[in-house]
C-alpha cells in the first residue's frame, strides 16, 4: 500500500489552506472518520492478526506524518492572525520624551578650569585641601602667629579655638610642603575660603581661591613675574600688560601686588578708576621662615606663590559690577555662559 501520493496531496492541502477553518476542513478530510486513514482503521477489525501487525504499524506512522503536517499548518495560520491583528491595531502608546534641560557651566567653574588648564599644561599638579582648617596651617606656618595684626584682615568663622574655617587656599601649600618634604614642587589649589565679612556688591562672606606655588633651585622673581604675565594674558588677553607693586604678606618675602591694564588700554575708565591697572592677586618670594615652618631647609630651597580671588577675576573678565550674582542662581544670568561641561 503506497501512501506516499495521499501524503503529498494533504501537505499541499494544508500548505494551501489560509485559515483556523479551512485547517479544519483539511484535518476532516485526512484524519476525519471518512478519510482514507478513518477507513483503513475501521477495516482494520477484519484483518488477520499478521495482516493488523503489519497495516496497524503503517497506518499508524501515515497518522503521526499527518498530525505533523496538521500542526505545522496550524501554527502557521495561528501567527499569520496575529500578524495580521499586530499590523490592523497599530497602537502607539509611547508618549513623546521629555526634553533634557542641559546645564550651563558655572562661571567661577570656567575661569578655575581655565586656570587649571594653563598651569596643568605647564606641568603643575592640582592640590586641595580641606575647608575646615586648624589654626596651625591656616595661619601658624605662614608665618602668622597669633595676635599678629595681619590676622585681622582674616577674620573668620572658628569651630573652636583650633579650627576655622579656611580664610584663604594658602594652607594647601603648607599641607603640601609637609606631606611631601621635596624641594621641588609645582602646584596650584584652587578652593572655597570664607572670611566673616558683611555681603555686599563686592565683599561675600564665602569665596573661590586658587593658589599657587613653586619651589626648586634658583627659583626667583623674574621667574614669578613670567608667569603672572602668562596668568594674565591667558585670562584677559594677549594685548594686557602687568605691573608688579610693592606688598606685604608675612608668608612672602618681598611680596608684591599684581596689577593687570584696564580693558580701557590704560586710557583711563571708570572700571580702574582713571588709573589704567586693576589689582588682582597677591604674591611673592616665599618666606624662608615659612619653608623652616614646613620642614625644608631655607638655603636649599627656593620659590615663588601667589593667590588670586576668582570671583574678581570672573567678575573683572565678564564685566560684572555685582557679585551677588554668583550665588543666587538666577538662570537669565547663569545661561549667558555656555562652553562645555
Ligand atoms: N593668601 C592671600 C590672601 O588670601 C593671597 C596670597 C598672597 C597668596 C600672596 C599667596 C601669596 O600665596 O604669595 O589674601
Amino acid at each position: 500500500m503506497d501512501l506516499k501520493p495521499i501524503l503529498l496531496k494533504a501537505e499541499s492541502d494544508f500548505n494551501n489552506a489560509v485559515s483556523a477553518l479551512n485547517i479544519n476542513e483539511v484535518k476532516a478530510k485526512y484524519l476525519g472518520k471518512k478519510s482514507f486513514l478513518g477507513e483503513l482503521m475501521q477495516k482494520m477489525k477484519d484483518f488477520t492478526p499478521e495482516e493488523r501487525k503489519e497495516y496497524g504499524k503503517l497506518a499508524n506512522d501515515f497518522k503521526v506524518a499527518l498530525e505533523v503536517l496538521y500542526e505545522k499548518a496550524l501554527k502557521r495560520v495561528n501567527d499569520m492572525e496575529i500578524e495580521k491583528r499586530l499590523t490592523e491595531n497599530k497602537l502607539d502608546i509611547t508618549l513623546p520624551g521629555l526634553n533634557f534641560n542641559q546645564g550651563t557651566i558655572h562661571p567661577l567653574t570656567k575661569i578655575t578650569r581655565e586656570i587649571e588648564d594653563l598651569f596643568l599644561a605647564l606641568g603643575y599638579e592640582i592640590k586641595e585641601g580641606p575647608e575646615v582648617e586648624i589654626d596651625e596651617y591656616n595661619f601658624e606656618k605662614l608665618n602668622l602667629p597669633k595676635n599678629h595684626p595681619a590676622r585681622d584682615m582674616h577674620d573668620s568663622f572658628y569651630i573652636d579655638a583650633h579650627r576655622l574655617l579656611r580664610t584663604h587656599t594658602s594652607p594647601v601649600q603648607v599641607r603640601t610642603m609637609l606631606e611631601s618634604q621635596s624641594n621641588e614642587l609645582k602646584i596650584i589649589c584652587p578652593g572655597k575660603t570664607y572670611r566673616r565679612d558683611l555681603d555686599d556688591a563686592t565683599h561675600s562672606h564665602q569665596f573661590m581661591q586658587i593658589e599657587g606655588l613653586v619651589i626648586g633651585p634658583n627659583i626667583n622673581m623674574a621667574n614669578l613675574k613670567g608667569t603672572l604675565d602668562l596668568l594674565a594674558k591667558t585670562i584677559f588677553g594677549q594685548d594686557r600688560e602687568i605691573r608688579l607693586r610693592p606688598s606685604y604678606f608675612p608668608f612672602t618675602e618681598p611680596s608684591v601686588e599684581l596689577d593687570v591694564s584696564c580693558q580701557c588700554q590704560k586710557q583711563g575708565c571708570p572700571i580702574c578708576k582713571y588709573t589704567g591697572f586693576i589689582e588682582i592677586l597677591g604674591a611673592g618670594i616665599v618666606n624662608k621662615k615659612v619653608f623652616a615652618m614646613c620642614g625644608l631647609d631655607p638655603e636649599k630651597v627656593q620659590g615663588f606663590a601667589f593667590g588670586l580671588g576668582v570671583e574678581r577675576i570672573a567678575m573683572l573678565k565678564y564685566k560684572m559690577n555685582n557679585l551677588r550674582h554668583f550665588y543666587t542662581n538666577d538662570l537669565r544670568f547663569l545661561k549667558q555662559f555656555k562652553g562645555g561641561l
